[in-house]
């Protein structure tokens, strides 16, 4: 069993995709287990995104991922980071295979949707540094 971190981002929540892009996962096997609504501090989305702070998108990238609320959630199965990024697709929307979330319903690189993490290590740093909170 492993564990990856996934959050649905601003534009996901603002447009209503809470339940569907959860019943994807759900329907694929994962588990829910810690799930969260809140908008996140400057803090955390610096350091949530600290592997691109040199970039010349940081600054539009933290200030999306604050601007309204954002679903993090922690889900469980068997090699749970691949499965779930399979899910999610290819970072940019328009490269990403129709089926996926981001195939399914994004336009644009800097509103993806969802961000899934890369690794199990990522996924351990992001849970704790965003589901600070949550006793899993
Ligand atoms: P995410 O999986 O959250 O990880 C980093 C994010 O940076 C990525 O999704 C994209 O939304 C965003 N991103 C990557 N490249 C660019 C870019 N060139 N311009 C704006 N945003 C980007």
């Amino acid at each position: 069993m492993e564990r990856t971190f996934c959050m649905i981002k601003p534009d996901g929540v603002r447009r209503r995709l809470i339940g569907d892009i959860i019943a994807r996962f759900e329907r694929k096997g994962l588990t829910v287990v810690a799930l969260d609504f809140c908008t996140l501090t400057q803090d955390q989305a610096e350091r949530h995104y600290a592997e691109h702070k040199d970039k010349p998108f940081f600054a539009e990238l933290v200030a999306f991922i604050t601007s309204g609320p954002v679903v993090p959630m922690v889900l469980e199965g068997p090699d749970a980071v691949a499965a779930a990024r399979a899910l999610i697709g290819a970072t940019d929307p328009l490269k990403a295979a129709a089926g996926t979330i981001r195939g399914d319903y994004g336009l644009r690189l800097s509103e993806n949707v969802i961000h899934g993490a890369d690794s199990p290590a990522s996924a351990k740093r992001e849970t704790a540094n965003i589901l600070p909170d949550c006793n899993i």
